[in-house]
């Protein structure tokens, strides 16, 4: 399969990993292997996006939703991170990855918090891909965040609330660093963002496609960049050819 031209490529992929439950139930196999084959997923879509030279890729691991989950699937998940850390971080060293994570840090395990610190440090420097999971994340605590945040500046004193713009509301984002998404992808045939990235996404091209996320890979990805680069994106404007 041809490789989208790299003028085409959006400049940041989000990706809603949905329907590993449904995978395994269809096997007869319990939710945890879902996951786990999930992970496989994972690792072959960030090396598609860090073959195709992709700037920045966003993927939700874990929603602040998720913790509802029975304990077993929580804790069958939060092994699977370390274990992908453990296991992955040399190969993402070595492809020049940036690894953020993004999210609450309050209510994962203290190992977790490390592991997440020192991969984000040990990354800190290279120049690849930009690889960021959305971990124990949800969308309107972001944004509860960065509004106290901000009020809290205007109640002391230090920040004119006139002074309040779109543009100064982003930078206390967890995604100050980042470019909005261009292109955000749900996997397994459902139609909701799921409390993601929701005032990044302002603008995205959305992109629904019933593949069940372990069975999404390199192929799918690239048909999804390719499908990108065909749409015509207008930001509230009209188009060329009307104007
Ligand atoms: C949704 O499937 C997926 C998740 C809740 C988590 C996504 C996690 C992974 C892909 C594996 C772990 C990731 C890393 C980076 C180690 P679902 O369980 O909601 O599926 P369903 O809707 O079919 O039940």
């Amino acid at each position: 399969m041809a490789l989208a031209p790299k003028t085409d490529l959006p400049r940041h992929v989000a990706i809603i990993m949905d329907g590993n439950g449904r995978w395994a139930r269809k096997r007869f196999l319990p939710r945890e292997a879902g996951h786990v084959a999930g992970v496989n997923a994972v690792r072959d879509v960030v090396r598609a996006a860090s073959d195709l030279g992709l700037q920045n890729l966003t993927l939700f691991a874990f929603s602040s939703e998720n913790w509802k989950r029975p304990k077993t699937e929580v804790g069958a998940l939060m092994g699977l991170f370390r274990a992908y850390f453990r296991s992955d971080l040399d190969e993402l060293e070595q492809r020049g990855v940036r690894v953020r994570i993004i999210g609450s840090r309050e209510r994962v395990a203290t190992d977790i918090g490390r592991m997440i610190e020192d991969a984000e440090k040990r990354t800190v420097a290279n120049t690849g891909l930009n690889l960021t999971f959305a971990f124990d994340y949800g969308g309107q605590e972001e944004i509860a965040n960065a509004a106290r945040e901000l009020a809290r500046a205007a109640k002391e004193g230090r920040l004119d609330p006139e002074t309040i713009t779109p543009e100064l509301f982003a930078t206390r984002l967890f995604t100050s660093a980042l470019p909005e998404p261009d292109l955000v992808i749900r996997t397994s045939g459902e139609y909701r963002l799921s409390n993601f990235l929701l005032w990044q996404s302002a603008y995205a091209e959305l992109a629904f496609v019933d593949t069940l996320w372990p069975d999404f890979g390199r192929e799918q990805f690239i048909a999804s960049l390719e499908n990108f680069a065909r749409r015509e994106r207008r930001f509230g404007a009209v188009s060329d050819a009307v104007a």
